[in-house]
């Protein structure tokens, strides 16, 4: 498995007590699976994408990325891990907002040592592949919210990751937008082979994804009812 979460336990310190925000979370997912995350606020969606990206290390458990034992590596080990290895796309777009759509692409490949040259071949092609080539010399500012999360996306993939973990990519945007960003995230996944987790609240998209999980309390499961219709008949935590 590309990703691979076993066992995990992740706590917050909370006055003198302690939340669980993880407990005992397992999820594999393979190359080219595309797995959603739904799930009431508050129940630890982020946190999972948190201990996944390695920005955060849970109290417990293991956690593998595309073949390497994160568990123990060093925090200089995880950057390199999750630079190499790994495309962040954050609910929040944090586009620097002085750089152009291609430089913003520009500055992961700087990051990671590759060739000015390949970076902007690679940097166009992705620009391309997100319907956004006639606007590489836009500053963020200048690009609507859905345009402004396509470079999100484009950036997260300049490296070339084997997983990518998305946080709300539709929240701002309206169904439309919404369903075409995730779609654009399902072509992706497939064509390169990533193994990509979206959290989203927006139960019209998961028609588009190929597995559905919830995550309540702190804990995740495998939840049958993929399609929205089949959500909306059985709304989530009813039980079957
Ligand atoms: N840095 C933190 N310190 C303490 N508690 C935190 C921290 N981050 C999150 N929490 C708590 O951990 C729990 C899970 O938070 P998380 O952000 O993972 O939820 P979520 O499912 O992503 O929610 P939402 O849908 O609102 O984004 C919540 O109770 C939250 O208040
Ligand atoms: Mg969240």
């Amino acid at each position: 498995m590309t990703l691979r979460i076993d066992d995990v336990v992740l706590t917050y310190p909370d006055g003198d007590r302690t939340l669980t925000a993880l407990d005992h979370v397992d999820l594999d997912v393979a190359r080219g699976e595309f797995t959603a995350v739904v799930g009431p606020s508050g129940s630890g969606k982020s946190s999972l994408l948190a201990v996944a990206a390695m920005l955060l290390t849970p109290d417990s458990g293991r956690v593998t990325v595309a073949g390497h034992d994160v568990s123990g590596a060093s925090p200089a080990a995880r950057t390199r891990i999750r630079r190499d290895h790994v495309g962040v796309v954050f609910q929040q777009s944090n586009l620097l907002s002085s750089l152009t759509a291609l430089e913003q692409l520009l500055v992961m490949a700087h990051i990671s040592g590759a060739s000015p040259r390949a970076a902007a071949v690679r940097a166009r092609e992705l620009l391309i592949a997100v319907d956004l080539a006639d606007k590489e010399h836009k500053r963020p500012h200048q690009l609507s919210g859905g345009e402004r999360q396509r470079v999100n996306i484009a950036r997260a993939l300049m490296n070339r990751p084997e997983v990518l973990l998305v946080d709300e990519p539709t929240s701002a945007l309206d169904h439309e937008r919404g369903i075409r960003i995730v779609s654009l995230l399902a072509g992706l996944t497939r064509e390169n082979g990533l193994a990509t987790v979206m959290v989203t609240h927006d139960l019209g998209t998961l028609p588009l994804v190929d597995r559905v999980l919830t995550m309540a309390d702190a804990r995740l499961s495998e939840d049958g009812r993929k399609t929205k219709a089949d959500l909306l008949a059985a709304p989530m935590g009813a039980g079957e």
